[in-house]
């Protein structure tokens, strides 16, 4: 008898050279609005709206190690998804990524 096992499912959501030239990328995924970047030398992913009001991310700016919201500049942490000290709001999840054959992929159903 055969296992039938977990399997990651792992979405393509653009090239590498895109989020290389250091644009803030969005997509929507089943209905999760997703917000990529180029970090750290390597891609990153994370949830696309602010949990404060829900301004999307993707009009805000990275500045050290930070996503800043351009709404009310709330930030949050690019490695935790922390908000910064002055909220008391949730962070942004964070997502899995990898790069297959220079396209981007995202894990949505396992978070980073
Ligand atoms: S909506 Fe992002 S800080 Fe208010």
């Amino acid at each position: 008898m055969t296992e039938v096992g977990w399997e990651e499912r792992w979405e393509p959501v653009c090239h590498v050279a895109q989020l290389k030239e250091g644009r803030l990328i969005e997509r929507l995924i089943k209905s999760t609005l997703i917000l990529l970047a180029w970090y750290d030398e390597g891609p990153w992913a994370g949830s696309g709206l602010c949990p404060h009001q829900f301004a999307r991310l993707s009009e805000g700016w990275i500045q050290s190690d930070r996503l800043h919201c351009a709404r009310h500049q709330a930030s949050f942490c690019m490695r935790s998804g922390d908000p910064d000290d002055r909220w008391q709001i949730n962070g942004i999840k964070l997502y899995r990524t990898r790069i297959n054959d220079e396209i981007v992929e995202v894990n949505l159903d396992d978070p980073a």
